[in-house]
């Protein structure tokens, strides 16, 4: 009988904390509003209800007071739908991105423009087709490469370009690009020149991922970007075959074992798709991450002193955790989205169900899932000790990231001699502010240390 009081009283506590939290997000996002409004009208208003710390106060308030929405507008113009739906509680964002069979992926007919026909896995619902490529990419691309091959690589070149700058650093010009681009032409075996690569997976992980509002001009880019890329995939990969590179290591040569042993989805054509999907990955994302979570880090100094002691002890899995809860705050994606297959709910027999009509669009926001009081302890805080559990930073259920072993290694070894360095700090001014140069991805952000 007392367990039980007990119980009510601790769930009585945490709606109290959740209502006071929506009534404080509500009134600093009045306050700041006004304020923008004032200053800059409404030109200044886009900026601000992007920044996360804006989202994750209407998250706050959307979790109190109306955790599923679901409307009739649709706001994503890139994929077919017939409006929009918000899913804000933990437990409903790993709900909606857990049931395949009635939230599908919706990026299967722009993957197919990329590739001049097919699809890609991220793009694909259960099936054969995600089990061949998926199967035949994870013996291509091996979990015990991360420790063999990815992260001894990825600390020594970024211990020896952060050993080479005098006491600046642009980071995704620098470093950021620089590392996963190494391991794209090292690990994934697929070369290719720098800029170029760097430009043509931005550009395409931008048309698929990040332009809701379907820009023709991004289409155009894309398509030449896509062709340009599939050529030069093509050249390689045959370039690679001639050599007998069956042989060797990278995930292309093992690819091309694969082929010889007759494994399915393992065609010139396969091989290249795969490795398009993986290129567009790996790349721009990889870079942003670190560019987030350092912003992140440099916004709160006590955060930042714990990140420099730990790299200074150099152990790369103590600096992680601020790296991680970093991401949380300001994470590469705040919501996963996802396309009602038929009419269905979310919560269904809880207070807070939601019907969502068939073709309506589900955003599952993750980012606010990272902050509901119901699962995470202290959301607000900023601390180093949450259980790995705590996090959706790369996707969560059947499509979560191929790549999470590889950021989970990478993103520390870029960022552990950075944070190394004395007295790290924003240079001056804007540059030390994250330029997108009109993309999505950072392509300058300027830092200053003591040599
Ligand atoms: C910090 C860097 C990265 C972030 C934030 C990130 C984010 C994500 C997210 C959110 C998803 C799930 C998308 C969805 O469910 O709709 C995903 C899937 C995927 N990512 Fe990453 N990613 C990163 C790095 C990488 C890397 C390095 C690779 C390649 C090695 C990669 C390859 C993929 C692939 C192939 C999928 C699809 C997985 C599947 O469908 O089973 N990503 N990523």
């Amino acid at each position: 009988m007392i367990q039980r009081l007990k119980a009510i009283l601790c769930a009585l506590l945490v709606w109290l904390a959740i209502l006071g939290e929506a009534l404080a997000a509500a009134g600093w996002l009045a306050a700041k509003t006004a304020g923008i409004l004032g200053r800059e009208g409404k030109a200044g208003l886009a900026a601000f209800f992007e920044a996360p710390a804006t989202q994750i106060r209407i998250f706050a308030i959307l979790r109190a007071v109306l955790p599923n929405l679901s409307l009739g507008r649709s706001l994503v113009k890139s994929y077919g739908n017939t409006g929009t739906a918000v899913v804000t509680r933990r437990e409903d964002v790993r709900d909606v991105l857990s049931r395949d069979a009635d939230f599908e992926v919706v990026y299967g007919p722009r993957m197919r423009k990329l590739t001049g026909g097919d699809n890609f896995f991220l793009g694909m619902q259960p099936g054969w087709d995600y089990t061949r490529d998926t199967s035949a990419m994870r013996l291509a691309a091996r979990r015990t490469d991360v420790a063999g091959i990815v992260t001894p690589r990825a600390q020594a070149l970024s211990d020896e370009i952060v050993a080479a700058a005098p006491g600046r650093i642009d980071l995704p010009a620098d470093l950021s690009l620089e590392v996963p681009w190494d391991m794209t032409v090292r690990y994934f075996g697929t070369g290719g020149q720098r800029e170029l690569m760097e430009s043509w997976t931005t550009t395409l992980f931008w048309y698929l991922f990040e332009d809701l509002g379907a820009d023709p001009a991004l289409d155009s880019r894309a398509m030449k970007d896509a062709g340009a890329l599939r050529d030069y995939l093509d050249g390689a990969i045959a370039a690679r075959k001639a050599e007998g590179g069956h042989l060797g290591d990278t995930i292309l040569d093992r690819c091309l074992a694969l082929q010889s042993s007759g494994t399915p989805g393992m065609s010139d054509i396969g091989i290249r798709n795969n490795l398009l999907g993986l290129l567009i990955g790996a790349i721009p994302t990889i870079s942003k991450a670190c560019c987030l979570a350092m912003d992140e880090l440099l916004n709160r100094p006590e955060a930042l002193a714990g990140a420099h002691r730990a790299a200074l002890g150099g152990d790369h899995a103590d600096v992680a955790p601020f790296l991680w809860e970093a991401l949380r705050f300001n994470p590469h994606n705040p919501v996963v989205y996802r396309r009602a297959t038929r009419d269905t709910w979310v919560a269904k027999g809880t207070a807070r169900q939601c019907r969502i009509p068939e073709g309506q669009m589900v955003f599952a926001a993750t980012l606010s899932a990272m902050f509901d009081r119901h699962a995470i302890a202290e959301p607000n805080a900023f601390r180093a000790d949450r259980p790995w559990e705590d996090y959706i930073i790369w996707g969560y259920g059947m499509h979560e990231c191929f790549g999470a072993a590889i950021n989970a290694a990478v993103i520390p070894a870029i960022l552990t001699p950075v944070l190394a360095q004395k007295n790290l700090r924003r240079a001056p001014g804007a540059e030390g502010q994250i330029d997108t140069g009109g993309t999505p991805h950072p392509q300058h952000f300027h830092l200053e240390f003591d040599v």
